[in-house]
């Protein structure tokens, strides 16, 4: 069967909401580590996908997955094993005070329970996100990203302004007064709950701020935040799914870069590497308040199987040193990036950590007018024909965005630079 013909099966089958990444659809057809292959045997380093952070179809990961499944599969109204050891292991990676889990199937439904467990536990309703977060698809998680209109208002629901250092409000400025100024977009947000009388529940952040273009925010800003939504009643609740399992590089969490203690962590993506497992880890004193209001249920959440694979990746990716991967081979990239961004005047600012970074690309670097989305539909496409496959993000879906797998190596990295250059040279 041609490409065209699954193509317009898909389209007759599926509903319209799926996208596609290029415009002549991309047949995918073996994983193997930092490859992808299609259905002719051509294949792509996999510079996007970070679900996938220990590698595609990982043996370790893949034995642990059959092992299990082919021995037994429930869910937590027994007791097993598999879910007590992966809960040990997670709270292994925190800091003390977090050590209670509850493991759910997806990053949605991490952050839809993390907001349950604050509204219960602060009393109040009220949720700050920065603006054009992304921090999931149901009808209150979805509706926290406001550029998506058929979620509708909500009136519980306020944003704030990223703390993007290169183009925002406060730009430019010195870096504790940028945190500072940033920072002071919280209580903006907070005073316009307490003005229609609902205080404030939580302050969800993302603290790789993937969906504004990957930022590191300036200075003290994430614990100045951080102090103001706990001044208001708020609970900190970080959503990890992009930031953590080494994501940026040094920390296994984005909080612990900047220092931040949350009540709330939320994980998924990457911690299944594939395979749809994600979680909430929570002091024990929170998770307490909220079992003693109400009850948590989910029937595939820390079933043995998703337990097993879970426990597998945190495995290799200690045994594999990804760690300390993500932070050599992410300074290599960044120096690669910066020579790259030395010659071309349409790389506006790279902005990221470890393996996560963010060009933001500008049709006018004195203006800093955003290239469009079709712009970087066409960059994306013209490296997928160079056997490179990355995406683009941001408020303006200007910037182009790097994410492989943590297996990457500076060898990878000089493939991806080399055909970013040989790209960017045919746009002038
Ligand atoms: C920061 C962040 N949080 C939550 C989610 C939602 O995760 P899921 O798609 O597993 O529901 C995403 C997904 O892209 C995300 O990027």
């Amino acid at each position: 069967m041609t490409n065209d013909a699954l193509w317009q099966r898909r389209k007759n089958a599926l509903s319209p909401t799926y996208a596609h990444f290029y415009d002549e659809p991309l047949n995918v057809v073996k994983g193997d580590g930092v490859w992808l292959y299609d259905e002719t045997g051509s294949k792509y380093l996999d510079c996007y996908n970070n679900v996938v952070s220990v590698g595609h179809c990982n043996p370790t990961v893949v034995k642990a997955l059959c092992d299990q499944a082919s021995t037994l599969n429930t869910h937590t109204r027994y007791i097993h094993e598999n879910v007590v050891v992966l809960a040990e292991k997670l709270a292994a990676k925190f800091p003390e005070k977090l050590d209670t889990c509850i493991f759910v199937c997806t990053g949605t439904e991490a952050n839809d329970l993390a907001l349950q467990m604050a509204r219960c536990v602060s009393g109040n309703k009220g949720v700050i996100v920065t603006d054009a977060a992304y921090h999931g698809n149901s009808t209150v998680i979805g509706a926290m990203d406001q550029r998506r209109k058929n979620f509708g208002q909500f009136d519980w629901l306020e944003t704030f302004e990223p703390p993007n250092t290169y183009r925002g409000p406060h730009a430019g400025k010195d870096e504790g007064e940028m945190a500072s100024l940033y920072a002071s977009e919280v209580d903006k947000a907070i005073a316009k709950l307490a003005g229609k009388g609902i205080s404030l529940a939580a302050a969800m952040l993302d603290l790789s701020f993937d969906s504004n273009g990957i930022l590191i925010p300036p200075g003290d800003y994430a614990n100045l935040v951080a102090d103001k939504v706990r001044a208001a009643g708020g609970l900190v609740i970080c959503d990890e799914v992009q930031a953590g399992y080494c994501r940026l590089g040094e920390y296994w969490w984005g909080f612990e870069r900047y220092g931040v203690m949350p009540d709330i962590v939320t994980i998924g993506k990457p911690m299944g590497a594939g395979h749809p497992v994600a979680a909430i880890v929570t002091t024990r004193e929170i998770a307490r308040k909220f079992s003693e209001i109400d009850r948590y249920f989910n029937t595939f959440g820390g079933n043995p199987v998703s337990a097993a694979v879970a426990a597998a990746v945190i495995d290799e990716i200690d045994d594999r040193k990804l760690l300390e991967n993500a932070t050599d081979v992410g300074t290599y990239l960044q120096a690669g990036l910066e020579k790259l961004a030395g010659k071309y005047s349409f790389i506006g600012n790279i902005q990221g950590a470890g393996l996560f970074w963010g060009l933001d690309l500008v049709s006018d670097p004195v203006s800093k007018t955003p290239m469009s989305d079709r712009e970087l539909r066409h960059i994306t496409t013209l490296l997928k024909d160079e056997g490179v496959l990355m995406g683009y993000t941001g408020r303006y879906n200007n910037c182009l965005k790097i994410r492989p797998p943590l297996i990457f190596s500076k060898e990878n990295a000089d493939q991806a630079l080399s055909a970013m250059d040989r790209v960017f040279r045919t746009l002038g």
